[in-house]
């Protein structure tokens, strides 16, 4: 085989799709011709439906369930109850945060909408007849909507089921330096505080969760189809739970359309499904419907939110104080690392020079359905950043100090990495007040004061308001982040065939985030390859390598790099084979993109395919044949990307509304794989960050009910309310560790972004007295803190009578 001349240059890395290259995603011709193929896609023969029946009270004794009229309905062919489920000892199940959760439930009601039953029937119009003929017999009790009533003396107990649970508390947990943090306090010459709600919110992916079990009898495997963010974990999961044969577990993830981390926890529906498949040796569909996805899964935040900063006059930071209550609902069953209760909460501040820190954190149980979930967030990093953008803002205005100017000064300097936050994590690289100063210059930001003081004498309202925050992306490493004990690391296999084409499989699971594009991008980088030439897969746990799935932003800081490290592997291979057919030794050999040669005669060469073709062909005596391998990467540290969100808004002083003016983004996630998706994970985020701020309002009244389970009070922006964004990408802090530089992106913008939009609205307002008013930012709460120039808060009502 001869090289050439084509193959013998240097190929354009951009020209095949690698590093650097917005090659258009080749998942997109699939999605929109409508040719997906998701969950609800999948027909089987012989198939049959379930329906959940829920309840509809928040906290009740269930005295009895007559299922009698809903076995008689004509093809209906079983009623799951809580107490059918018993006898197979799966009426509850671990959660992935070392609690329990019902199935199906048995004594209590514990949230509106849990699961009571299922039908498992001929279709899903029978099936849902004969939940409303299921008769349950409730005895209603005092409801909990949030932690203050779950706190007090005389709340009933919710988690009675649990030995040793006298009250409502999920856990205290702590982190920081005390000590130190009292020390810093006594020296503050200003001290500033803050308090807020971060309320619930939920990611809604437009595909509700569901799942298609299909146990087959003759050979014993049970194969899975369901929208689950983390494959592996749950065959894991269901091995454990079932007491199944991991190996007889086929666990498939298909398209999946949004997940958000929806489609990280374990639901009843999945679980009743399979065992429904394995009692009727039929496969069983289950498919949530919209209120069901609303009302019972995947809720996040709700929490709330209190500290302080210690403040020396001049401007700088001495020392924050924090405390949490989170509001976990019936169940803690969010994946959370195990060693931290609150997930990442105490990477608040990382992007700060604080010197001393304290965290306390308190999980308390309420009459509503589990929360927590990590949304857009790597585990409770929205929270975090959120409250961090907040205080900086009521610290600085306290101070009199310009807004930029605080930041700029109390930021991590450039030359001071790796650096160790006041709650012991180690940032890895940045250069903050160059992103900030982009952000500053694209807004025009002296201009814009100006304005905002003109305006103001005219009555006008004018705010302007910064988020600036890292945030810790790719969890593990696996000495400190597990779930359940399962370590965190991730996975790549890459097989190369002899014509030079090659499968690559990952440990992840994309949900709309384009790995099938970005992936085979890294393989073009690190072996020339064509990325048209790489075909991607995930999510399917008979073929894929094992992995703990995609969420958290952390596919691309792990399982990407997993991707380069595997094509590593290849290309050492490649080499041996090349020295074999350009008959000199490996050390004479040198690699450019897509091609060895020899280094005293440059122009002797062989192109990656033509080793790919020796490794099946023409391999040198005793080498083992084939081009493939695994890798499993267990990364150094997090990635810490850095993000700079600048938004300006007008305030209407008679109705509270509010417009976006401009919006302004710099993002530094290190080396962009492929920018045009990059850019679109951040309007995505934005927009996501835009309605958490301005209008997604999913509450729970004094008695429990759940507001806003449907999309006419639970609000999606669509295009038209969507401000525009000005995306800016000049600054670019490889990760120093991450083998291609690469640091995860896929949150930042829902992480960041709503303090910059609130931050703006209060900038707005002051001068009035107001410091805070809880998201969701409505006009008539802005209205209310105007008018009577009080803090407006978001927490539910409580009961008084
Ligand atoms: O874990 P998840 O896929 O949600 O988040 P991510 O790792 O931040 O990646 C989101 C998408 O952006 C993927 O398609 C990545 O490959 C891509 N990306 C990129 O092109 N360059 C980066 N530096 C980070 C992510």
């Amino acid at each position: 085989m001869t090289t050439t001349a084509n193959e013998s240059r240097a190929l354009d890395e951009i020209k095949i799709g690698g590093l650097g290259s917005s090659r258009k995603r080749v998942e997109d011709d699939r999605f929109i011709r409508g040719k997906g193929n998701y969950t609800d896609d999948v027909v089987l023969p012989g198939m049959l439906h379930m329906e959940i029946l829920r309840s509809p009270l928040p906290h009740a004794r269930i005295k009895s369930i007559d299922a009698s009229k809903a076995w008689a309905m004509p093809g209906v062919h079983l009623v799951l109850t809580g107490e059918m489920m018993a006898t197979r000892n799966l009426a509850w199940m671990p959660t992935l945060s070392y609690d329990t959760q019902a199935v199906l439930a048995t004594d209590k009601v514990r949230f509106q909408g849990q699961e009571v039953a299922c039908v498992i029937a001929d279709d899903p119009y029978i099936a849902k007849d004969a939940c409303e003929a299921i008769e349950v017999d409730y005895e209603p009790l005092p409801v909990i909507v949030n932690p203050w009533q779950g706190l007090a003396p005389d709340a009933p107990v919710i988690r009675d089921d649990k030995v040793n649970q006298a009250d409502n508390v999920v856990y205290n947990w702590e982190v920081g330096d005390k000590a130190g943090t009292d020390r810093a306090f006594a020296q503050a010459d200003v001290v500033s505080k803050l308090e807020l709600h971060y309320p619930r919110s939920h990611p809604s992916p437009i595909e509700c969760c569901g799942s298609v079990a299909d146990f087959n009898r003759a050979t014993q495997k049970l194969t899975v189809y369901m929208t689950t963010q983390a494959p592996h974990i749950i065959r894991a999961a269901v091995a454990m739970v079932a007491e199944l044969p991991e190996q007889m577990i086929r666990i498939i993830s298909p398209d999946i359309g949004g997940g958000f981390g929806n489609k990280v926890p374990v639901y009843p529906g999945y679980v009743c499904s399979i065992l429904a498949s394995i009692l009727l040796e039929r496969p069983v569909k289950w498919i949530e419907d919209k209120t069901g996805n609303l009302i019972s899964t995947g809720f996040a935040r709700d929490v709330y939110l209190k500290g302080e900063m210690a403040l020396r006059k001049d401007g700088k930071v001495l020392g924050v104080r924090m405390h949490t209550d989170a509001d976990h609902g019936a169940f803690f069953s969010d994946a959370q690392p195990s060693k931290f209760k609150i997930g990442l909460m105490h990477s608040a501040f990382a992007a700060y020079d604080i010197p001393a820190a304290h965290l306390t954190a308190r999980g308390v149980y309420t009459n509503k359905a589990p929360g927590g979930v990590a949304y857009r967030c790597s585990f409770r990093v929205t929270e975090a950043m959120f409250f961090q953008e907040r205080m900086v803002q009521a610290a600085a205005d306290d101070l009199g100090m310009d807004q930029a100017d605080f930041r700029r000064m109390n930021f991590v300097r450039d030359d001071d990495f790796p650096h160790r936050t006041p709650f012991g994590f180690l940032t890895d690289s940045g250069q903050y007040a160059k992103c900030l100063d982009v952000g500053l210059k694209a807004i025009d930001y002296e201009n814009f004061r100006k304005e905002q003081a003109e305006a103001r004498k005219r009555g006008r309202l004018l705010g302007l308001g910064i988020s600036t925050m890292t945030e810790p992306l790719g969890a593990g490493n696996s000495r400190e982040y597990d779930i359940l004990g399962i370590k965190m690391f991730d996975s790549a296999e890459l097989k190369v065939h002899m014509t030079g084409k090659a499968i690559l499989r990952t440990g992840a699971k994309t949900q709309g985030q384009g790995h099938e594009t970005t992936w085979a991008q890294i393989v073009a980088h690190e072996l020339g390859i064509p990325a048209d030439d790489v075909v991607v897969e995930e999510g399917d746990t008979d073929t894929a390598p094992f992995g703990m799935g995609t969420y958290a932003s952390r596919s691309t800081p792990v399982a990407g790099a997993a991707v380069a490290m595997v094509a590593r592997k290849i290309r050492a291979k490649a080499r041996k084979l090349a020295a074999h057919l350009l008959e000199v030794s490996e050390e004479d050999i040198e690699w450019e993109l897509g091609r060895f040669y020899v280094r005293s005669s440059p122009q002797r060469g062989v192109s990656i395919q033509e080793c790919a073709m020796a490794a099946y062909s023409n391999m040198p005596d005793g080498m083992e044949p084939g081009l493939e391998n695994t890798a499993y990467y267990d990364p150094p540290n997090l990635t810490w990307p850095f993000a700079v969100y600048i938004v300006t808004v007008e305030v209407d002083p008679d109705t509270g509304v509010w417009d976006v003016l401009r919006m302004v983004a710099v993002d530094d996630c290190g080396v962009r794989i492929n920018p045009m998706i990059v850019e679109g994970q951040i309007m995505g985020g934005l927009t996501e960050a835009y309605a958490m701020s301005s209008m997604q309002f999913i509450t729970f009244d004094a008695d429990g009910n759940c507001v806003g389970s449907n999309y006419m009070d639970y609000l999606l922006p669509s295009a038209w309310e969507t401000p525009g964004y000005e995306l800016h990408s000049e600054v670019v802090t490889p990760c120093p560790h991450h083998p291609i530089g690469a640091k995860g992106i896929g949150e930042c913008a829902a992480v960041g972004g709503p303090a910059a939009f609130v931050n703006a609205v209060m900038d707005a307002l002051s001068g009035t007295g107001v410091r805070n008013i809880d998201m969701p930012v409505l006009p008539d709460r802005v209205w209310e803190a105007l008018t009577y120039r009080r803090d407006v808060s978001g927490a539910p009502p409580i009961r008084q009578d």
